[in-house]
């Protein structure tokens, strides 16, 4: 099983008080998401934590429906957004499985270190495929790591037994593209600034 609400909000306010480790990528990411952004875009983003990502892009979108079922994490992303003066982020405590496509079509869903951290990712991936217009595109970055060493093989289900860190699943970046492909997704944009980064990916669904 996943990691629950209860583990990230036990770490909601030190996951607040991190640093982001790769600003210059954090930031090339930003910026190749909203070329896909619109004044009329409707965005939906999945496991939105804090709110950092959602809060940055307001002012270039219509509205955001940015959901997570951590209360801790969206009552530190609602506060942020208060002090930001920001008014087109509706930030709701939420899983991802209560999402349905019938409570809306959206032209993007983000979904930024969410999807190594998921029970069924694929089941996810058809998900967006189903919650995105014709041409919408779905954009997210993901730890992809097909080969853990032997330690962090050992280190993580006993992590994740004690509550101490989430259960990451193991899938390399051709994996991640596949399964992409296989939910009907053209691939526009990968990009991975170094071996060990997350990879980010663009994907579209066909128009
Ligand atoms: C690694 S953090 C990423 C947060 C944010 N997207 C970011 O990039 O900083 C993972 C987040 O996913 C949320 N999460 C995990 N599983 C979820 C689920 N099934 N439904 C909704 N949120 C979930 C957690 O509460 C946590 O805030």
């Amino acid at each position: 099983m996943g990691a629950t609400p209860w583990f990230w909000n036990r770490l909601a306010r030190l996951y607040e008080r991190q640093q982001i480790s790769d600003v210059v990528a954090y930031e090339a990411k930003l910026d190749k998401t909203r070329e896909y952004f619109t004044p009329q875009s409707e965005v939906l983003e999945l496991a939105c934590g804090t709110g950092t990502t959602a809060i940055a892009h307001a002012p270039f979108v219509k509205h955001i429906r940015a959901v997570d079922f951590s209360k801790k994490m969206i009552a530190i992303a609602q506060g942020k957004a208060r002090d930001a003066g920001v008014e087109n982020v509706d930030f709701e405590i939420a899983s991802i499985d209560d999402i349905s496509s019938a409570d809306g079509r959206y032209d993007a869903v983000l979904a930024m270190s969410i999807l190594h951290l998921l029970d069924d990712r694929r089941a996810v991936i058809g998900k967006v495929f189903d919650l995105l217009k014709p041409g919408g595109v779905f954009v997210s970055s993901t730890v992809c790591i097909s080969n853990p060493s032997r330690l962090l093989r050992v280190l993580l289900p006993v992590g994740s037994a004690l509550g101490l860190m989430p259960t990451l699943n193991f899938m390399g970046k051709d994996q991640l593209i596949g399964d992409l492909r296989t939910a009907g997704f053209e691939i526009e944009h990968i990009w991975q600034p170094n071996e060990r980064a997350a990879v980010f990916v663009v994907a579209r669904k066909p128009g």
